[in-house]
């Protein structure tokens, strides 16, 4: 027991690692997409993908597939889900997915924009401004060359897809060939089709460009950093349009007046999307947290993966609570309660690592090698879970702040109402 206690204490006293929000991602959260029943998926550099009860605050499974970063993701009409990342991979989820996906689309290299269209038409651009287009997952495709740098957005409007890029070019897909649609004399990072048949184009000089179904442009100003995220309410009356390292500027539509800014925690935000019912707009952060705010006021309503207080049990280490927030998106304290993303931590001190029955766990937790302590808990979020345990779906998180790591094991230990510090 000595020197369990001396290797825990060594191991708080190991100094800052990186300073990490524990906020669900491990990372920032490049994508983000409302599913058709609700739900949303967000997807990060952590290679992690996760499905959430947006409303419920609540995460529900951890998709870890992906070889690299995850960069895109689109809604498919089923309920499921399709993602890309830089592994040249595009896979496609069902709406209650299994550990693999339903199936498997390769690019052959990095893969930059995912759109969806009609018919189950798929497309993706990549890295190298070619664009691969799918008539449906079931059909080959053949990369067809097209802007000079990587192609950066993509969306299937009523004239065809277009196709927004580094080069500045805004493409229209016709059969004889890519056509440019404007010229920009800055990288375009974005482009988003608007439920009225016009675009939506966020360029790298912090031009905001609209263009109408006839092709009339309106260019606004956002500021002086890049924009690289746009989304618009389902009913096409409000964009939000997001700068990097900077603003959410939320504006009207189709006039292109700016609303408002959004203010509160949680800034910069690296993605974008609104709830279905247009009231609400999800932010994926830099710190890889996702929060919620509120479109009329451009207030923030919080972090999605910090629920109530009120359901932690009484009476235990307030510190530790504060910081188990991060966990309760995807961990139960106890052994009943709905399925979520990670394993319930019921007698969690004493527990064989990869030992709750009925939960699927990746092959290296399985492996049960480890036994949860106060000293291997330490240790796991100390070095982190990338580190101890290799392949884990559990996303990249570590407490580089010693006194929250305290804390936090002795609200485990309280919580979990098993074993008793010694
Ligand atoms: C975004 C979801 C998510 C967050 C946030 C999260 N975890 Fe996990 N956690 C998981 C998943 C998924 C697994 C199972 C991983 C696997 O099978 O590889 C897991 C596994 C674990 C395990 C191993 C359990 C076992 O039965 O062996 C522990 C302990 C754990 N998490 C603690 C925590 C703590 C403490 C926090 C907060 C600091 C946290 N987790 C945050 C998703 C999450």
């Amino acid at each position: 027991m000595l020197h369990r206690l001396s290797l825990l204490l060594a191991l708080l006293l190991a100094g800052p690692a990186l300073a990490q929000p524990l906020l669900g991602h491990g990372g920032p959260i490049r994508a983000l997409a409302s599913l058709a029943d609700g739900r949303l998926a967000s997807a990060g550099f952590d290679q992690a993908i996760i499905l959430w009860q947006a409303e419920a605050g609540r995460a529900e499974r951890v998709l870890r597939w992906h070889g690299e970063a995850v960069t895109a993701l689109a809604a498919l009409a089923d309920g499921g889900l399709a993602s890309a990342g830089e592994d040249g991979r595009i896979a496609l989820w069902p709406a209650a997915p299994g550990p693999a996906p339903a199936r498997v689309l390769a690019a052959g290299q990095p893969v930059t924009a995912l759109a969806v269209g009609p018919g189950g038409a798929l497309g993706a651009g990549l890295r190298d401004g070619s664009l691969l287009v799918w008539p449906n997952p079931a059909t080959a495709a053949q990369p067809q060359p097209g802007h000079t740098g990587p192609l950066h957005g993509l969306a299937f409007t009523p004239a065809g897809l277009v196709s927004a890029g580094y080069d500045g070019q805004l493409l229209l897909w016709e059969a004889a060939g890519p056509r440019p649609l404007l010229r920009h004399d800055a990288p375009l990072n974005a482009l988003l089709a608007l439920p009225d048949g016009g675009l939506a184009v966020a360029a790298a000089d912090g031009a905001l460009l609209l263009r109408d179904a006839d092709g009339q442009l309106t260019r606004r100003e956002a500021g002086a950093r890049p924009l690289i995220a746009l989304a618009a309410s389902p009913d096409g009356r409000v964009l939000a349009a997001a700068t990097l390292g900077g603003s959410v500027g939320l504006w009207s539509l189709p006039a292109g007046r700016l609303l408002r800014l959004l203010d509160g925690p949680g800034l910069p935000v690296w993605s974008l999307a609104f709830a279905a019912d247009g009231q609400r707009l999800w932010t994926g952060g830099q710190d890889g947290g996702l929060r919620g705010w509120a479109v009329a006021s451009g207030t923030p309503l919080g972090p999605l993966a910090a629920p109530a207080e009120a359901t932690l049990p009484a009476g235990v280490e307030a510190e530790g609570a504060r910081v188990f927030r991060a966990c309760q998106a995807c961990h139960a304290l106890a052994a009943s309660g709905p399925p979520m993303a990670g394993p319930h931590l019921s007698g969690l001190f004493g527990r064989r690592m990869g030992s709750v029955a009925g939960y699927a766990y990746s092959p290296r937790l399985a492996q049960g090698d480890i036994t949860w302590d106060a000293a291997s808990l330490a240790d796991l979020f100390t070095r982190g879970p990338d580190v101890v345990t290799p392949g884990t779906r559990m996303p990249v998180q570590r407490l580089s702040e010693p006194t929250e790591l305290a804390a936090l094991l002795r609200f485990l230990e309280q919580a979990t109402g098993a074993g008793r510090v010694q």
